[in-house]
């Protein structure tokens, strides 16, 4: 399996383990996913969630052979069971990020509450590009986050930036040396030991109660027109060019 689950000290980890494939993500990884957030969010011994990747690569967003495959076809399919138990998860997220993060790989970042980068990992959401759109309510959380002008590059245009420039936008909250990541992360994430969980839990749940009903309604709107986005010819023109190793062509569609 991809997704390897954890639990010691306190801490649940979610690893992403498929380095052949840039840690793309599979329906079946996203249902593993979903199963261990749940798990940690019933497991009172449980203080805090850390999600990481391999130390080249967060991951490279959705398969996209698994998308022209099995694209998702509505609130069962396993990328909403993921997105609903991370963005419903009430204890603290931590991620550490290496590498690319891709589509979802930097999207899933909006619904953790602290992100510890690599200075050169490379975050991009190039939705847009693949003749998809913004999706795990991405268009509301990124411009409340860096700002509508800021959005609309790496929204629209699909511009990738780098783990300090995520710090410098105000998504990141540190951007360490590559090899650091991985232990800095954990070691934050260890301090929600220490600290009241009944605090800790109300506390995030003020932090999110100004978008948390917004941000449910998002997911569902940006997924009807996802959905759709992903059977029109723009998508599959831009699918088979990435697995043809060539350059899109949009201009007769
Ligand atoms: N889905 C399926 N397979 C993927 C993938 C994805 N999202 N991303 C990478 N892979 C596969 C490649 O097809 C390749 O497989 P192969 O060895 O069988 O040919 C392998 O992973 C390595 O990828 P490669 O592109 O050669 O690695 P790279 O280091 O040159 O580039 C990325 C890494 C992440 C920048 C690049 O793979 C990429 O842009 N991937 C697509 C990202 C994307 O558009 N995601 C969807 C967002 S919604």
């Amino acid at each position: 399996m991809h997704i390897h689950s954890t639990h010691a000290d306190g801490l649940a980890t979610l690893t992403i383990a498929r380095p052949d494939k840039k840690n793309a993500l599979s329906a079946a990884m996203y249902e593993a996913m979903a199963t261990a957030i749940v798990a940690a969010q019933a497991d009172a011994a449980v203080r805090a969630l850390l999600i990481a990747g391999q130390p080249g690569v967060f991951t490279a967003g959705n398969d996209l052979g698994d998308f022209v495959a099995h694209p998702p076809s509505g609130e069962d399919s396993p990328v909403f069971h993921f997105m609903r138990a991370l963005a419903g998860f009430e204890k603290p997220v931590v991620a550490a990020v290496c590498g690319a993060a891709v589509g979802i790989g930097t999207t899933l970042l909006l619904h953790c509450d602290l992100v510890y980068v690599a200075e050169d990992a490379r975050l991009a959401m190039p939705f847009v590009s693949l003749g998809l759109v913004p999706e795990f309510a991405s268009s509301l959380l990124l411009p409340r986050l860096i700002g509508r002008v800021q959005a609309a590059e790496k929204l629209l245009l699909g511009e990738a930036f780098t783990g300090r420039e995520a710090v410098e936008l105000g998504l990141a909250n540190k951007a360490l040396p590559a090899a650091d990541v991985l232990g800095y992360a954990r070691q934050i994430a260890l301090r929600f030991n220490q600290l009241p969980p009944g605090a800790v839990l109300a506390s995030k749940r003020l932090l999110r109660a100004e978008s948390a009903g917004l941000v449910d309604a998002t997911i569902r709107a940006e997924a009807r027109v996802f959905m759709e986005q992903l059977r029109s010819s723009e998508a599959k023109e831009a699918f088979a060019a990435f697995f043809e190793k060539r350059r899109p062509d949009f201009s007769r569609l």
